[in-house]
């Protein structure tokens, strides 16, 4: 029988395209929003789950910027409630798979960029980055047997607030953007994570550390044009910058393309390259 899954943060962007996915695909899900399960109450993981059932944690601090200016709040979510979800599963005898992200790695190499592998060091720059990393290290110190699914970049194509549904709405008018090129990562498409998400589920692999994100680097830039050549607009008006140009609190990896290596090795399907993602998103967003 396919196993229950559990989804926390299912109002966001992940969680509730993993929510209509999983139950297409004929298992049973319980799906909760921030409003119905606070993974902060560490009293209330445990009303949740049932041995056997597959935990999902979807629920994150995102705000990559606005992390910079609430660390309390960041660690809360990002660390405290993961370690939460994490001992009550723990307890009751269920599986976690816990969403975790690039942002784990500095970006800095010493001879020449490469896709980030689970083995390599990490060095994140930021609030987030590093809740993040210390939010994996909690999970896996509370729960051995977790896996923890790092992506990337990740969009819908839809109208939304995701860079692909962004530049979509862009292309829509007559404007000329301007989009950082010196900033390269795996854009993933949220369809295909939550593929991978529930073959994870089913599978229940090693190592306890995975990427899942489409394959082959590509700057922000060259994503943008993409997006506006798929949709029929002309990609000259994407214009490259430097990140210079868009100041942003919190510092980003100038690298953080996750591979697939350690991915395909685990037996798990390899995702697709990123521009056979993104045209697909495209054609079925609406
Ligand atoms: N989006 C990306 O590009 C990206 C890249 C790499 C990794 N990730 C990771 O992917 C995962 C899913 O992210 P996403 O893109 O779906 O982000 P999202 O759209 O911002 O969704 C996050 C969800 O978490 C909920 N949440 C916040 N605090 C909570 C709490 N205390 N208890 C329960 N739920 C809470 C939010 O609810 P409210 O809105 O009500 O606060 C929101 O629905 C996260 O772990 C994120 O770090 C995302």
């Amino acid at each position: 029988m396919k196993p229950r899954i559990v989804i926390t943060g299912a109002g966001g962007q992940v969680g509730s395209y993993l929510s209509g996915y999983a139950g297409q695909l004929g298992h049973p899900v319980a799906a909760y929003t921030s409003a119905q399960w606070d993974i902060t109450d560490p009293a209330a993981a445990e009303h949740h789950i049932d041995a056997g059932d597959v935990v999902v944690n979807c629920a994150a601090f995102t705000s990559v910027d606005a992390a910079e200016n609430h660390p309390d709040r960041a660690y809360a979510v990002n660390v405290a409630g993961p370690e939460n979800i994490a001992r009550a599963c723990a307890r009751v005898g269920a599986r976690l798979i816990h969403i975790s992200t690039d942002y784990v790695f500095s970006g800095v190499f010493d001879g020449p960029a490469r896709p980030y592998e689970p083995v390599d060091a990490t060095g994140p720059l930021s609030v987030y980055g590093r809740t993040k990393l210390a939010g994996e290290l909690a999970v896996l110190g509370a729960l051995p047997d977790a896996t923890v699914a790092r992506t990337a970049w990740v969009y819908t194509g839809a109208h939304g607030s995701d860079f692909a549904a962004v530049m979509r709405a862009k292309a829509a008018t007559d404007d000329v953007v301007d989009v950082v090129a010196d900033q390269v990562g795996s854009p993933t498409y949220v369809g295909d994570l939550c593929a991978a998400l529930v073959e994870i589920a089913e599978v229940g692999p090693e190592p306890s550390v995975l990427h899942v994100a489409n394959s082959g680097p590509t700057s922000r830039f060259d994503q943008a044009r993409a997006v506006f050549a798929l949709v029929g607009a002309d990609p000259e008006r994407v214009r490259p910058v430097g990140t210079d140009a868009h100041p942003r609190p919190a510092p980003r990896p100038p690298f953080s393309a996750l591979g697939g290596e350690m991915y395909a090795r685990a037996g798990l399907t390899p995702l697709r390259p990123w521009q056979e993602a993104l045209a697909e998103a495209l054609s079925t967003a609406r």
